[in-house]
């Protein structure tokens, strides 16, 4: 698949901060690239899309995301082709996820020609801090908010839209540690769990801080009623291979559907892994680790694609899990993946979109 081009006009900057050097060594996030798009939404409708230069943009000194938390945004990469530009990963699975957001923030939908055709222009004009070595790509940043100023509880009547994009070098990390939450919850039946707004991850940012004093990277969620079944990970969806069959929590409603892990269990499925989509007890994963029966688990998510999970810890239980082999189901299924974003493989699903 390819997006067609399209006249979203574009400013170029004067004062370009590129270099190779600065793209090739940033920390993930900490470095924009020169442009962005911007596209704002007052009186019913979206006002057409422009790219101008990364920088200090005039606003009301305390918009109405900053009251009422209308503020939602989206992640996915751009990944490098060899001597043919780059193709954006499921980028229609992210434009959908987000406007299911704003249907759950009362925010406006998006069109595509903005999300899609925006995201392809902008990595156009940026297309030189995409990173070439093998497992970088450039991460790709849409997010909106509410910019109307009269004080209410309502919905805002003005918002901004903003595509911005950070250079993103290969992820190489060793297991991830987590601490199963027994005190806070991220979600609960009816609350905003599967979207991706703003306020979920505030409130979350106690509970990573105490796991990590504690000396583990993140959390892992558990359900907002019996603190009993396993949700995801801070960052990410999880996955357990337990018997040969790989276990996920279900989408709910608690957690984000997350594009990495409906990508890996539509392949483990057609490589013929038996998945389960199923409610999964913490203390179902500790005593298939006692039993021997706990072959691996990874957390899945974009930045990572596949992470494998370490130590997990839940009250005073802790075990470590056992590291993925080369045969397990999700090193195949990430070779798999990994070998779609290169274009080294068959895209069967025509998941990638060129620019
Ligand atoms: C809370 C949470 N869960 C899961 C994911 C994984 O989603 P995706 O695979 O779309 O990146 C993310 C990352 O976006 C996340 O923030």
């Amino acid at each position: 698949m390819s997006t067609t081009a399209t006249s979203i006009p574009v400013t170029r900057t004067t004062t370009p901060r590129f270099s190779e050097q600065l793209r090739d060594t940033a920390a993930f996030g900490a470095v924009f690239s020169d442009h962005v798009l911007v596209a704002d939404y007052a009186d019913g409708r979206w006002g057409d899309p422009v790219i101008v230069p990364y920088g200090q943009m005039p606003m009301a000194p305390a918009p109405l995301v900053a009251h009422y938390g209308q503020g939602i945004f989206e992640g996915f990469k751009a990944f490098p082709r060899p001597g043919n530009g780059a193709a954006l990963f499921r980028p229609d699975a992210n434009h959908a996820r987000m406007n299911r957001t704003c249907r759950r923030m009362a925010m406006p939908e998006i069109p595509a020609s903005i999300f899609i055709e925006g995201t392809a222009a902008l990595v156009r004009v940026d297309m030189q801090w995409i990173p070439a070595k093998p497992g970088s790509a450039l991460y790709i940043r849409p997010v909106m908010f509410a910019t109307g100023e009269p004080l209410g509880v309502r919905p805002s009547e003005k918002y901004r839209f903003v595509i911005e994009t950070n250079p993103s070098g290969p992820y190489f990390s060793g297991a991830v540690d987590l601490l199963a939450e027994e005190h806070y919850v991220r979600a609960f039946p009816g609350g905003t769990g599967a979207a991706k707004c703003a306020g979920n991850y505030a409130g979350s940012l106690v509970a990573a801080g105490e796991a990590q004093a504690k000396g583990f990277h993140n959390v892992l969620w558990l359900d907002g009623i019996e603190r009993r079944y396993v949700e995801e990970a801070g960052l990410m969806n999880v996955v357990f291979v337990i018997d040969d069959t790989v276990v996920t929590p279900p989408l709910s409603g608690t957690i984000l559907p997350g594009i990495t892990r409906d990508s890996v269990l539509t392949l483990l499925r057609e490589m013929g892994v038996k998945v389960e989509e199923r409610r999964i007890a913490i203390d179902e994963v500790f005593d298939a680790h006692a039993a021997g029966r706990l072959q691996s688990a990874a957390g899945v998510g974009t930045a990572a694609t596949i992470a494998p999970l370490g130590r997990l810890r839940h009250k005073d239980r802790e075990i470590t899990v056992p590291s993925i082999t080369a045969d397990s189901p999700l090193a195949r299924v990430g070779a798999e993946l990994d070998s779609i974003r290169t274009g080294a493989g068959a895209d069967r699903h025509q998941w990638m979109v060129a620019v």
